[in-house]
């Protein structure tokens, strides 16, 4: 049998992490015959702590066989030792009347010193994915912080906005969400995201020449995927759990295990410039992942309407990087 890889988890008791450990230990995220070794970072406070030993007794119980241990830490250097995964899901979540900017700074020195961490402690292998928000901006900060690990290393997470596209595209069509592939999310993931109609295919064309309601995919279709997060907050009283755990077992599942030629996954990289996203920021973009790694798929096309939507959120993606600068060393 394989030798377990050891995958780093923060802010693990919170949660998506609740959703997310039971669906990494039974295979979901690494495979079914890949064992794991849980590396679980919280916050060195009581409650937290306790919270976290809840949660691993509750893993416990399940019984997982891929389970092979747990590690239970306050302690970056720890959580990160040896890690092949690093996943970035604690974050301070904003408080009431607090500015987006507000909450880049408030987060940003975390990611300082996971991404050191990260470069000091990793498994030579380490890739990291960033989950809590802003997770691009993040990510960008961890990635300068890690100065030995290589770029391409640092991803963020769209993939539950690229999920959430879909469910209403299948919706709106009266199609099987299967009917649906190639879904692409273009920018940052936030409100200004571009779901992409004209390379995301039903039936295998277009989605925008099967649903010929252009209203509909300019107007309704955007504002719901951009503004999914806010509507679960409303019904709920909380944000996002459980989709964004699946997000996240799909981010990386689709990562480790390789796409064919022509197909794509949404994900947050690191820019070469393709597309004219201007390299230096990370943004989302069809990526597909290959035995070595990744590779950004070229030569898509974009309407006015779609090109003019990805300036403003590169636009949004630049403005974040101002705001963090001096963290990026
Ligand atoms: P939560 O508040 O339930 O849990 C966060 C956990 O992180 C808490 O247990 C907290 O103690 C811990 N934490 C905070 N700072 C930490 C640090 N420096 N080191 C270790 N642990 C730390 O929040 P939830 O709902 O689990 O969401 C986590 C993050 O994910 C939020 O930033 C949220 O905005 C983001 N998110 C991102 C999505 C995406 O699509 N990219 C979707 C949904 C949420």
């Amino acid at each position: 049998s394989k030798a377990p890889i050891r995958v780093a988890v923060t802010g693990a008791a919170g949660q998506i992490g609740y959703a997310l450990l039971p669906r990494i230990a039974s295979g979901q995220m690494f495979g079914p015959d890949q064992p794991v070794i849980l590396q679980l970072l919280e916050l060195p406070m009581e409650k937290a702590m306790a919270a976290l030993e809840g949660v691993a007794m509750e893993l416990d119980d399940c019984a997982f066989p891929l389970l092979h241990s747990m590690v239970l830490t306050s302690d970056v250097n720890v959580a990160f030792k040896d890690v092949n995964w690093a996943l970035l899901v604690g974050s301070k979540p904003r408080g009431p009347g607090m500015e987006r900017n507000d909450l880049i700074k408030e987060n940003g020195p975390i990611f300082v010193g996971q991404g050191k961490a990260i470069n000091d402690h990793g498994a030579a292998d380490v890739r990291v994915a960033v989950v809590g928000n802003p997770c691009n901006t993040n990510a960008l900060i961890a990635m300068h912080a890690a100065k030995d690990v290589p770029d391409e290393r640092f991803t963020a997470m769209t993939r539950l906005d690229q999920n959430r596209a879909t469910a209403q595209l299948a919706a709106k069509a009266g199609v099987a969400s299967t009917e649906v592939s190639h879904t692409l999310i273009w920018g940052n993931h936030s409100a200004t995201q571009v779901p992409d109609y004209v390379n995301t295919r039903i039936g295998g064309k277009s989605a925008g020449e099967v649903i010929t309601d252009r209203e509909w995919l300019q107007g309704e279709f955007f504002t719901t995927v951009q503004q999914r997060g806010a509507a679960i907050i409303k019904a709920r009283g909380l944000s996002s759990a459980a989709s964004a755990a699946g997000g996240l077992v799909d981010h990386v599942h689709d990562l480790v295990h390789p796409q064919a030629e022509g197909d794509w996954r949404s994900v947050c990289v690191p820019s070469d410039g393709s597309y004219g996203v201007p390299a230096g920021l990370i943004s989302s973009f069809p990526v597909r992942a290959t035995a070595k790694g990744y590779e950004i798929v070229q030569g898509l096309e974009l309407d006015d309407f779609l090109r003019a939507r990805l300036d403003a959120t590169v636009g949004e993606l630049q403005r974040e990087k101002e705001v963090v600068a001096d963290l990026l060393g």
